[in-house]
């Protein structure tokens, strides 16, 4: 997919290459805070790896938003590689996509700190996700998780991201990030692209399996809540048989069926089979031939994945070396871009 060039004002700097009929630009990113779970592979890793070869691909284990909640060196360093490998086991490419730790690149800090300046309290206050996360804990949680989404702005105005393909708790991050950017704009001249969410329409809220009305969630405290990519196959059917269905017993869609929804959604989505097909295939069978089937299904999908995960972790410096070189690419665009950032903004003593 072809975009036309953005024309950049220059100040003897650019902001990227703008090569006519560039290809559009991606950035999306994942936190390293635990189990990396189907709604993680379904609403964001598949779709990753399906655009790579279409699009200019930058994904980021952003470990300093991991930092917004309570956690420890162990676990923390323990989560970005296990992340990494999960990354590259589903099937990011190094070669055709810049993948690397957010922190090896310290000028997503920089920027988050100068975008905090033309960012709202207001606007920081109304998001639902910090609302969600702070709970009736707000005195007391780090400031880090009230700016964590200017933090998240930096990460994808850093490289002029077009689009940033997210599930949809991430779209009103993305929508602040707009006006952070469109304010910025105004106040110092073209210097950030307007991102839009790339949010599919199916797989996009993937719930959890114990409760249809909450999204499946790495911080849920039960694991039966969601199926993790490492789950071993016994694990993934027992979990699937154990999901709570609705009231009824036809494998059906629909308002009323918020369970048999989202696991004919992951079946769908897995097997490449439409919704309307697979209850066509399962009328009258009940759900606990479909709960069965949909769990071989889902060990099928993971399979591959879990085998080359395994080949993965028996060779530690694949993932290091991959992460190394990535690094290295996005700290040459992050450089240029904070030069152009800084001198639109004043800082420094100057050149001229
Ligand atoms: P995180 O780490 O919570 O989730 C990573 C991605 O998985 C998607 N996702 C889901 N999709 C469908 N169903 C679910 N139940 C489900 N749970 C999670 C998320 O939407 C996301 O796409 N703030 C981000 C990380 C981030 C980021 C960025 C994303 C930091 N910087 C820049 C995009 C661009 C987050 O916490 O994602």
């Amino acid at each position: 997919m072809i975009v036309e060039a953005r024309e950049t004002e220059t100040i003897g700097l650019q902001t990227a290459p703008s090569a006519p009929g560039r290809r559009q630009r991606v950035l999306s990113g994942m936190q390293p805070s635990g189990n990396v779970h189907l709604g993680n592979y379904l609403g964001a890793i598949r779709n990753w790896v399906a655009q790579q070869e279409i699009y200019d691909n930058v994904f980021c284990i952003v470990d300093l938003h991991a930092l917004s909640l309570p956690t420890t060196r162990e676990t923390l360093r323990a989560n970005i590689r296990n992340l990494a490998n999960v990354l590259l086991a589903s099937g990011l490419d190094p070669e055709r996509s810049v993948i690397f730790v957010q922190s090896d690149v310290p000028e997503h800090a920089e920027l988050c700190w100068l975008l905090n300046s033309v960012t709202q309290f207001g606007e920081l206050r109304r998001m639902t996700q910090f609302k969600d996360k702070a709970g009736s804990q707000v005195e007391g949680v780090s400031a880090a998780l009230f700016v964590y989404p200017v933090l998240q702005a930096a990460d994808i105005l850093m490289y002029d991201a077009d689009l940033v393909p997210v599930g949809d708790d991430q779209k009103q991050h993305i929508e602040l990030t707009r006006d952070i950017a469109e304010r910025f704009n105004a106040r110092y001249g073209e210097t950030f692209v307007l991102p839009t969410p790339d949010i599919k329409p199916a797989g996009a809220r993937i719930m959890a399996l114990d409760d249809p009305t909450k999204k499946m969630s790495k911080s849920a405290t039960s694991p039966n809540t969601y199926v993790a990519l490492r789950d071993d196959p016994d694990t993934i059917r027992r979990k699937i048989r154990r999901a709570v269905t609705d009231s009824g017993s036809e494998v059906t869609a629909g308002p009323d069926k918020p369970a048999l929804t989202n696991l004919l959604t992951i079946y769908s989505l897995l097997s490449g089979e439409t919704i309307a097909a697979l209850e066509a295939r399962y009328a009258g069978k009940g759900y606990g031939v479909f709960k069965a089937d949909l769990g071989e299904v889902v060990v099928d999908a993971i399979g591959p994945i879990q085998r080359r995960l395994a080949e993965l972790e028996a060779d530690p410096d694949a993932a290091s070396r991959a992460l190394a070189a990535g690094a290295e690419r996005a700290r040459e665009r992050a450089r240029r871009k904070m030069a152009l950032v800084r001198e639109r903004m004043g800082l420094g003593f100057g050149r001229s």
